[in-house]
């Protein structure tokens, strides 16, 4: 069975739209409902005293209505009594502003006063449902993303500084403190990187974030064990798409038993399409080969600098269908029911202001039948040949003060590497540095700023045994300190895997476009280099014109490209394609697979006309036998192992 369904805050509503809710959700093929994400002030009215009455009629409800629950705790928006009591643990900014109630997601999590309440209201809520027939799974918290710089922090930071550098000395080392006269005398002189007159110490800075993710991993954990102790139901955590990077996701996968994640497009069309994939790419990765959900997604919403945008007709099946194909077990939308009233009126949702009798409604009764069509596809998985290297820390790192071109962006340029492998037709998962990647037959280094030792031994151990590498411009520049790699960049053994010296950076002026041999233009940025191997593209200005800009070479049994320049999109699409070839231009094609050799293959038409199928077959979504697709047409094929 794959999951259908989404948030549920019934608390909203009364008797009569419990009721129509019952017979909506059975409409709709409804099978699972996220409820008690924001139930704190409802189920603790005041600190210590739990008011659980009305969520035993709606678990009771539902479960009988045969829709399942994944049961929240309410941690990420504390009551405005939480204020009062505990004002220590409310977050404050680097500027040093306390935070209040009245929204959302304000609390402290280095705290004790508010990881103690935490621990408390997850504890009364697994103690009173740990063994409701009706709990499928658990969701600690909502959307890890409250960062702090409060004075909790500081010493929370300290203490963790200390486990990792072990003397102050090496941690001066390590920031660099000798410039500047930043050096440290004694633990209490080091704060969290709080406003400043300019520039932060970037070691501070990668620390700090550092030590912000494990402060995440560390109250995930207490609420997931304080659950694990009364029920045996897989817990999570819903991870947040695309930008916001609180937390190392690789990490955060390893502590959930599901890896689930919210997906809001931010651009509509073709964008929110490829968006999709790269979302759930990504999840499934971060998933490491085991299951992994959609947790949240919107029915009628594009989030696209201050504008909601709507979907078109199609596409709630297409985004549903684009997870699913990727190994999504299901699809949950936020919410249910939309909010006649409060902080999220106008957040879309599966049953809108309009009521059932609404497009919005049908498209979701649709999808709902055909998630329901394709339960046998549950519990199979994808795989990738083609991988793009994914790292906190090298995220984190581009983020410092100082760096050569404000226009360096490391999320712009992940999602640009798996967007140009989309257009392509290339199904790609996502991997770390340091994992192994053998299995992969082409790896993209999308700009890794730092890159540890280890990483960059990886690297070249990939390429020496056979593996073809892309490297991207401004990567292997610094190690996992933040130091900058000395002799030419990058990191000595991508050098040798690359056969290539880097002597310069010459950064871009904003909005300077320069034109490469073969007539491509590019931006952002350019490199003075020395390469052993071939040059595929040279630059034409100024002191670098005739240097090599797009450089191959063959290093062991394998491959390695470096591009060190940001192409334009017709430019680099033509680069991957060069590299891994390319499917059919507008359909989107997945594989899933079953142990037992039983494979599903999904068709999604991107494109405004029709496209033939590869080899026709009998569609599941429809019964009908399919050859071709129309504009905006899905499709899945079962293809069983002939003996
Ligand atoms: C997020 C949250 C939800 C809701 C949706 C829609 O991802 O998890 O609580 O706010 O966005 O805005």
């Amino acid at each position: 069975m794959l999951f259908f369904g989404g948030d549920y805050n019934p608390e909203q509503w009364n008797e009569a739209v419990w009721k129509e809710d019952d017979a909506l959700m059975r409409r709709a093929h409804v099978n699972l409902a996220t409820v008690g994400v924001f139930s704190w002030a409802l189920l603790e009215p005041e600190e210590g005293r739990y008011d659980f009455a009305w969520l035993d009629a709606h678990l009771d409800r539902l479960y009988a209505n045969g829709v399942a629950v994944d049961l929240a705790t309410p941690t990420a928006s504390p009551p405005p009594w939480f204020t009062l009591a505990h004002p220590d643990a409310l977050p404050v900014g680097p500027d040093g502003t306390r935070l209040v109630h009245g929204s959302r997601d304000t609390y402290c999590l280095a705290a004790p006063a508010y990881r103690t309440a935490a621990r408390n209201i997850a504890t009364a809520l697994a103690e009173r449902y740990g063994a409701h027939p009706g709990v499928a799974m658990w969701h600690v918290h909502n959307e890890y993303t409250t960062l702090c710089w409060c004075d909790h922090t500081a010493a929370a930071f300290r203490e963790w500084l200390q486990q990792r550098h072990g003397s102050l000395e090496v941690l001066n080392e390590a920031w660099g403190t000798e410039f500047w006269s930043q050096r440290y005398g004694a633990w209490e002189q080091v704060l969290p990187p709080r406003a400043t007159q300019w520039h932060k110490n970037p070691g501070q800075h990668l620390d700090f974030r550092r030590f912000w993710s494990d402060t995440v991993l560390a109250a995930y954990r207490e609420q997931r064990d304080a659950i694990r102790a009364h029920s045996d139901r897989p817990v999570t955590t819903n991870m947040m798409l695309p930008a916001y990077q609180n937390v190392d996701l690789w990490a955060l996968g390893r502590e959930v038993d599901l890896v689930a994640i919210d997906h809001y497009p931010d651009a509509p069309g073709l964008d929110a399409a490829a968006d999709t994939a790269f979302a759930a790419d990504r999840a499934r990765s971060f998933a490491g080969g085991r299951p992994w959900l959609l947790m949240e997604q919107g029915t009628n919403t594009v989030y696209s600098g201050g504008r909601i945008l709507g979907k078109e007709p199609g596409e709630i099946l297409r985004h549903t269908l684009g997870h699913i194909a990727r190994g999504s077990e299901g699809a949950l939308f936020f919410q249910w029911r939309q909010s006649r009233a409060g902080s999220e009126t106008w957040h879309s949702a599966m049953v809108p202001h309009a009521g059932a009798d609404s497009r919005i409604f049908r498209e979701i009764q649709q999808a709902g039948e055909i998630v329901a069509r394709l339960g046998e596809v549950a519990g199979s998985t994808v795989t990738a040949k083609v991988a793009v290297l994914h790292d906190a820390d090298a995220w984190w790192a581009m983020e410092v003060d100082g760096l050569p071109s404000k226009d360096l962006d490391y999320h712009d340029a992940l999602r640009r590497a798996h967007r140009a492998l989309w257009d392509a037709g290339i199904t790609a998962d996502f991997a770390h540095p340091e994992h192994d990647l053998s299995r992969y037959r082409f790896v993209v280094a999308p700009s890794l700023f730092l890159l540890s030792d280890a990483g960059a031994e990886n690297l070249r151990d990939y390429v020496a045994g056979g593996g073809r590498l892309l490297v991207q411009y401004c990567s292997g520049v610094v190690n996992d300190r933040l130091h900058a790699r000395l002799g030419g960049y990058p990191a000595l053994p991508l050098r040798e895997a690359l056969g290539i010296r880097i002597e310069e950076h010459r950064p871009l002026r904003r909005d300077e476009v320069i034109v490469l041999s073969d007539g491509t233009r590019a931006t952002v940025w350019s490199e003075s280099l020395r390469a052993d191997g071939e040059a595929l593209l040279t630059y034409t200005h100024g002191m670098l014109a005739g240097k090599p800009a797009l450089t191959r070479h063959r290093f062991g049994a394998g491959e390695s490209w470096y591009l060190s320049t940001r192409l334009d999109d017709s430019g680099y699409a033509a680069l991957i394609t060069q590299i891994v070839g390319s499917g059919t231009p507008g359909l989107e094609s997945v594989t899933r697979h079953a142990q037992d050799g039983t494979r599903w293959q999904f068709f999604l038409n991107h494109d405004v006309d029709p496209v033939s199928l590869p080899e026709p077959g009998l569609d599941l979504l429809t019964g009908a036998h399919v050859s071709e697709l129309p504009a905006g047409g899905c499709a899945v094929l079962r293809k069983r192992r002939t003996p």
